[in-house]
C-alpha cells in the first residue's frame, strides 16, 4: 500500500480532512472510529478500550497494533490509504515502519495539523456526532439544518463522552507527552509537512492537496 499519516492534536481536524480526502481516492483508516465501533458492538476489544477512551488515555499499544497489522496485510495493493489517529506512540510508529518494510508498502507523507489549544477546546466542546452514521457537526462552524438532528439520515446528534472539558485537557496532555515525539521521528525521515489547521477547511484541503502533489 501507499499511505499518508494525518498527525495532530485531538480536534485539529484530522477526521474532517480525511472525509475530504476520501473524495481524492484515499481509503480512510481511523483507529478511533474502529474502537468506537468495537465499543458499540461490545466486543472484547471494545470492552477493554472503553475505560481508556473515557479517561482520554491511549489504548495499549498491543491492542492497536493487532488491529492495524491485520489491516495492512489485508490491504489492496496499489490503493492509497490515510491513517487518522495512528500511530500515536513511538512503539506504534516503529511497528508501522517494520510492517511497511515487510509488505513493501510506502509511507509517502506525514501531514501535521498544527492548531493552538484554545481553538481545539472550542472545536471539541462544540462537536456533535450523528448516533447512526457518524457524520460530524459543530454547533458554530458546521451546524445541522435542524438543531440536534443529522442532515444525512435525520438521526439524533450526541456529544462524545471524551469531548468534555476535563477529558479534552487530559487528551491534550497525552498528545504532548506521547504523540508529539512522532514529529521528530518522522522529521528525521524528511516526511513531515506542517499545515496551519487554524484555517478554514477549504484552505487546509488546498494546502494539503498541494503538498501531496
Ligand atoms: P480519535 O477518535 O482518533 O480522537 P482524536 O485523535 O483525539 O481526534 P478527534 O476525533 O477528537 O479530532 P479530529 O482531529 O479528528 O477532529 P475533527 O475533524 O472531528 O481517538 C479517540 C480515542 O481513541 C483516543 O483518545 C484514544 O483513547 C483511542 N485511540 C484512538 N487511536 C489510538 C491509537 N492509535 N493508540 C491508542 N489509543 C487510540 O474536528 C473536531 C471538530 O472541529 C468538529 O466539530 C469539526 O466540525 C470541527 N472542525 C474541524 N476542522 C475545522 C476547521 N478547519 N474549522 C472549523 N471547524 C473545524
Amino acid at each position: 500500500m501507499n499511505a499518508i499519516i494525518l498527525l495532530g492534536p485531538p480536534g485539529a481536524g484530522k477526521g474532517t480532512l480525511a472525509e475530504a480526502l476520501v473524495e481524492d481516492g484515499y481509503g480512510h483508516i481511523s483507529t478511533g472510529d474502529m474502537l468506537r465501533e468495537a465499543i458499540r458492538q461490545k466486543t472484547p476489544v471494545g470492552l477493554l478500550a472503553q475505560g481508556y477512551m473515557d479517561r482520554g488515555e491511549l489504548v495499549p499499544d498491543d491492542v492497536i497494533i493487532d488491529i492495524i497489522e491485520g489491516l495492512i496485510f489485508d490491504s489492496v495493493a496499489g490503493k492509497k490509504f490515510m491513517f487518522d489517529g495512528f500511530p500515536r506512540t513511538l512503539v506504534q510508529a516503529e511497528k508501522l515502519t517494520e510492517l511497511f518494510s515487510k509488505t513493501g508498502s510506502c509511507l509517502d507523507r506525514v501531514v501535521l495539523l498544527d492548531c493552538p489549544d484554545e481553538i481545539i477546546f472550542s472545536r471539541l466542546t462544540g462537536r456533535r456526532v450523528c448516533k447512526s452514521c457518524g457524520a460530524v457537526y459543530h454547533v458554530e462552524h458546521k451546524s445541522p439544518t435542524e438543531e440536534g438532528v443529522c442532515d444525512v439520515d435525520a438521526c439524533e446528534l450526541y456529544q462524545r463522552d471524551d469531548d468534555s472539558e476535563e477529558t479534552v485537557r487530559n487528551r491534550l496532555f497525552v498528545y504532548a507527552s506521547q504523540t508529539k515525539p512522532l514529529v521528530d521521528y518522522y522529521d528525521a525521515k524528511g516526511l513531515v509537512s506542517h499545515i496551519d489547521a487554524a484555517q478554514g477547511i477549504g484552505d487546509i484541503l488546498n494546502q494539503v492537496l498541494q503538498t501531496l502533489g
